[in-house]
């Protein structure tokens, strides 16, 4: 749960999702340092749903390596579209997710403050925007 909630704060939201997903993780010497969770959104459609990675262990290249294994299991599972949505202030996620191949299809305007009842403050932009990529699977 601290690594879900380092992408999502809301313990209600997480769990809500994690219940019904699936989930790939990231171990190192017996200690998960990594999660991903992946939700059926459509017969075709799949998104992750969750991405994090341990502070200690960020910028190693892990968070590429669970989005490039998420991409390959909806593949699998014969998925169409794969999606992700991440805040306007999220400037490292969005170069992650577009340098894995996701483009932006458009914006959640005021998602983060209709969902979240405290404010979120990353790289000191408010988080208020939910910005949606997704990439074709064929
Ligand atoms: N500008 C440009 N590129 C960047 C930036 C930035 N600010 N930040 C990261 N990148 C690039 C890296 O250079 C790297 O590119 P490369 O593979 O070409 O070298 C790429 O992004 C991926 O870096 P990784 O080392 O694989 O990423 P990491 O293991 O640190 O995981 C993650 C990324 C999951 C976002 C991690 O930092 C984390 O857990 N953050 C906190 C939780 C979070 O915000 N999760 C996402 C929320 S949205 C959601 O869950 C759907």
């Amino acid at each position: 749960m601290h690594l879900l909630l380092l992408a999502d704060p809301s313990t209600e939201l997480v769990e809500e999702y994690l219940g019904n997903g699936t989930s790939f993780v990231a171990v190192s010497d017996k200690r998960m340092i990594g999660v991903c969770v992946l939700l059926q959104k459509g017969p075709e459609l799949i998104e992750i749903m969750n991405i994090a990675v341990d502070e200690q262990y960020q910028g190693r290249g892990i968070g590429r390596q669970l989005i490039e294994h998420a991409i390959g299991h909806a593949r699998e599972q014969g998925y169409k579209t794969i999606e992700i949505g991440t805040g306007n202030s999220g400037i490292g996620q969005l170069a992650l997710y577009q340098k894995c191949g996701f483009r932006i299809t458009g914006v959640d305007r005021d998602f983060f403050n209709r969902n979240y009842s405290e404010a979120i403050y990353e790289n000191g932009i408010k988080c208020q925007d939910m910005i949606r990529l997704s990439q074709s699977l064929d």
